[in-house]
């Protein structure tokens, strides 16, 4: 209906996007035009934590715009919905992450960070990690650790380096020029790989050692989708500056990043407005923010993932797929080529199933569905895609 215009007026971001023409959405999931429903194990690629049309998320969004949406740029006004949801993240993180600062996407909270961090160190290296992933402006896009994605929009912002990930003999490049390690807790677009042989203590231990801040972005892993409300939970390891975003606001546009008061306070002055946004803290999707968190943090969604988990675990045992990496709903299907990944997604897509690449790992189906996903619809999904593997011929072409 809409497709068409689609493709003449709205940019396009690849030459194959997959076009769903979306009418609705509800719980798991997503319904076309002609009314077929497609079970959604993307959410949306970890935004929708609460699956699609929560109640109490819409009922939060509908109050508040009722009441008053934008009233003033970001901190210059008291307004309930936004101090209710930095002071409840607060109660639900270390001592030392008690102030937040809101912002409107992933990738403006990577840049909040990587100022705060040169702001408050006064050095201006930062170190990153090969295949990482941290948004898409000109400072994320600086740490992303993918050559050939950035290197059309070189020059990025110098004194980047980095390291590989997991190898704990790169920490000696962390010294007393840098101002911050950036890692994801997880690394997402790599293909879903945890840290592993207590890395994250020892970058911990490094950083600590030569004055170096530690920025964990759980942009993809936060609110709850690991088994933990953050993944750095996992891994005894607290950073100086988390980011987060994505399902924090169950849909709606969002980020923020957190760090002591102390810190933060130096984004006031020296110079004052240190870090400044029109929309950051927007009281609708501060109540939808406030709402997911309260909704997370009292019930058991964030315990029963590593229950979901150990179900598609079970279920997705097939020669064609050599693992299923990740933690608790942030899973990948590793496949056994990248043709088989193709095929599966783009299959699954065709009978009403929603997988998705990831960005730099072409063997992987992405799996990270809404946490509420119930144990029959992953059971069908998981039948599908067994039974699409099955029919698989090596000769087929997508
Ligand atoms: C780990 C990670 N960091 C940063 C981002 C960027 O977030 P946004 O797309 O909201 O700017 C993403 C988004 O996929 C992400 O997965």
């Amino acid at each position: 209906m809409y497709k068409d215009d689609f493709f003449i007026h709205q940019a396009q971001t690849s030459p194959h996007p997959l076009g769903l023409e979306v009418s609705h959405a509800k719980g798991s999931y997503i319904y076309d035009q002609e009314g077929k429903a497609h079970l959604d194990f993307v959410a949306g690629v970890s935004a929708c934590g609460l699956g699609h049309g929560h109640p109490r998320v819409i009922g939060a969004i509908k109050e508040q715009v009722e009441k008053y949406m934008h009233v003033m740029v970001y901190g210059e006004y008291v307004q309930r919905p936004a101090v209710e949801f930095t002071k409840l993240l607060a109660a639900h993180l270390p001592k030392t992450l008690e102030t937040t600062y809101l912002v409107n996407s992933g990738t403006e909270a990577m840049e909040g960070a990587i100022k705060l961090a040169r702001r408050h160190t006064g050095r201006s290296q930062i170190i990153a990690a090969n295949h990482a992933y941290h948004g898409n402006t000109m400072g994320s896009l600086s740490l992303m650790g993918y050559e050939e994605r950035k290197s059309a929009f070189r020059p990025l912002i110098p004194d980047v380096r980095f390291i590989n990930f997991n190898v704990a003999e790169d920490l000696d490049k962390i010294t007393e020029k840098t101002a911050a390690v950036v890692l994801e807790t997880i690394q997402g677009g790599a293909g879903f790989i945890l840290p592993e042989n207590r890395y994250l203590e020892k970058v911990r231990k490094r950083c600590d050692e030569m004055g170096a801040l530690l920025i964990l972005d759980e942009i993809q892993p936060g609110f709850g989708r690991t088994g933990k409300l953050f993944a750095f939970e996992h891994f005894n390891c607290v950073p100086d500056i988390l980011v987060i975003g994505k399902g924090m606001a169950s849909g709606l546009p969002v980020g923020a990043f957190v760090a002591s008061k102390e810190m933060m306070a130096q984004l006031q002055h020296s110079p004052k407005l240190g870090h400044i946004t029109t929309f950051g803290g927007n009281p609708v999707i501060a109540a939808a923010s406030l709402s997911t968190l309260q909704e997370l943090t009292e019930t058991d969604l964030i315990s029963q993932t590593l229950e979901k988990e150990n179900l598609f675990r079970k279920l997705l045992v097939h020669p064609l797929i050599t693992e299923v990496r990740g933690k608790g709903l942030m899973l990948a299907a590793m496949l056994e080529t990248r043709k088989v990944a193709d095929y599966l997604i783009l299959e699954a897509a065709k009978r009403g199933l929603i997988l998705f690449w990831l960005l730099f790992e072409g063997r992987a189906a992405r799996i990270s569905p809404p946490l509420t996903i119930s144990m029959k619809e992953i059971e069908a999904g998981c039948d599908l895609i067994i039974t699409i593997l099955n029919e698989y011929k090596p000769d087929t072409v997508n």
